[in-house]
Order: C-alpha cells, then sequence, then structure tokens
C-alpha cells in the first residue's frame, strides 16, 4: 500500500525493468502481459522515462495485451490500439512485429479462430512473463465480466452494464460504446507466471476489498487471483481503505 499511485507505479516499474534486464543478460525475450486504461499509465511513463534516461531497452521484450473493444478500428480514438501507442509503443524500441493487440476489426465468424490464434502465440513464447492487470467496478481483469469462469480462454465477450457505463467518458455517449470486447481468458491470465494487480483511488476501494479479501467466485473474476501463486497487489491509500 501506497501513499500515492505514483510512488506503487515507480516500484513496479522498476520490477519490470530488472526482470527485462535480467532477461536481455540472458540474451532472452521477455513477454509482458499488458493493460490499458488508467491504472497502468503512470507505470508506462515510468518505463518511458527510463528508456529515455537509463537505456532501458525493450528490444528483447514481446508483448500480449489483455484486450480490445469488438467492433473497433486501430486508427479509432478509443481503439487500444491507440492506447497503446500514445502511452508506451510510440516512445520505446520495441520492435512493432513484437506487439500484440486482439484485432477488434475481424468478422464475427473469424473470431474464434483468432482467439485461438492468439493463445497459441502466448504459447510459443513460452507463456507470459509478467501480466500487469487493473481492475473494473464489476470485479473484471481484461474483460473477463461477472459469469466468467476459472477456465475460460480468449474469447469474444459481451460487456457489463456498468463497464459500458465507465466507458462513456472515453466515447461520449452510452451509444456508442461497443457492446462486445475480445479478451484473454482467466486461465490465459493465470498461466502468466507473475501477476500485478493495480488499483488507483476510493472508488475501487470496495471492489479490491471483495476480489482480496471476499469468497472466490465467478461473481467477482478477480477473486480467482486468489489461486494465483505469485500475485502483487499495488494501492493507493484510497483503493486500501476498506481492506480489514
Ligand atoms: C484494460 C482492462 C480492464 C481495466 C479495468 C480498469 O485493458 O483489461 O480490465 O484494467 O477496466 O480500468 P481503469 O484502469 O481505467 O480503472
Amino acid at each position: 500500500i501506497w501513499p500515492k499511485a505514483k510512488d506503487g507505479s515507480a516500484h513496479v516499474a522498476r520490477s519490470i525493468a530488472l526482470a527485462m534486464r535480467q532477461k536481455q543478460q540472458e540474451n532472452k525475450p521477455i513477454v509482458l502481459g499488458l493493460a490499458t486504461g488508467s491504472s497502468p499509465i503512470q507505470v508506462y511513463r515510468e518505463l518511458v522515462r527510463m528508456h529515455k534516461e537509463e537505456d532501458l531497452s525493450f528490444a528483447n521484450v514481446v508483448t500480449f495485451n489483455l484486450d480490445e473493444y469488438y467492433p473497433m478500428q486501430p486508427g479509432a480514438a478509443q481503439s487500444y490500439v491507440r492506447f497503446m501507442n500514445e502511452h508506451l509503443f510510440d516512445h520505446v524500441d520495441i520492435k512493432r512485429e513484437n506487439i500484440h493487440i486482439p484485432d477488434g476489426t475481424l468478422d464475427m465468424d473469424e473470431v474464434e479462430a483468432y482467439c485461438e490464434q492468439y493463445e497459441r502465440k502466448i504459447g510459443t513464447y513460452g507463456g507470459i512473463d509478467i501480466q500487469l492487470l487493473g481492475i473494473g467496478r464489476t470485479g473484471h481483469i481484461g474483460f473477463n465480466e461477472p459469469g466468467s469462469w476459472e477456465d475460460s480462454s480468449t474469447r469474444m465477450v459481451r460487456l457489463d452494464g456498468i463497464t459500458r457505463q465507465d466507458a462513456i467518458k472515453d466515447f461520449g455517449q452510452e451509444a456508442d460504446v461497443p457492446y462486445r470486447a475480445i479478451t484473454m481468458g482467466i486461465k490465459t491470465i493465470m498461466k502468466s507466471r507473475k501477476i500485478y494487480l493495480l488499483g488507483w483511488g476510493q472508488h475501487k476501494a470496495e471492489i479490491l476489498q471483495r476480489a482480496i479479501e471476499g469468497e472466490v467466485t465467478p461473481n467477482i473474476p478477480a477473486t480467482f487471483l486468489q489461486h494465483h501463486p505469485d500475485v502483487s497487489v499495488h494501492l493507493d491509500y484510497g483503493a486500501a481503505e476498506m481492506l480489514t
């Protein structure tokens, strides 16, 4: 628990940078699972700073993003492709071919095979070393909304009404918020070797209390993280307020 999001984010960024440098010394790729939204922004800012000021290289980094709205054009203002470019990829030396973000432009009948391929691709790189997560007010991680099971894989999902409400700030009006998304599953996330869950602000306090201290249930998919052997949760004072 940190006084401010900035402090916790700097710590997480330093931990990721250390793992990146270790893998680089071994001449091996490191696979990062990445999130969008407000939670990881300051981690990305710190990683970009380290790239510019401390020679942190992304040349050996492979990334898989958690999710993307469906349908979504990569150039649209709300796309997660655009988000990742603006907050991280455009500012570091990552190889474009090492970046993977679920494709929001597919036809419906292409999605299932695409999702299986996304899973396989993660597998060919040896799985995710470090997964960054935020949490939604519904208890979602990725876009695994209430009702998602622990054995779920990458797939098309319907967004919860609360999640769509929360997305109005990005889309302007509810009618423009997509009803669907493509997301890694709970199983995909749980296979990551190390997970950082980030939560900043009082508005996350209630769901974080239930996720961390409540019983494990598909009604709050983030509770499945209680089964993971290496999750590190980073909260500011506001987000930690309801923990007992
Ligand atoms: C984003 C994602 C979501 C967000 C969650 C919290 O890629 O998968 O689960 O992490 O909705 O969003 P913020 O951080 O904006 O509060």
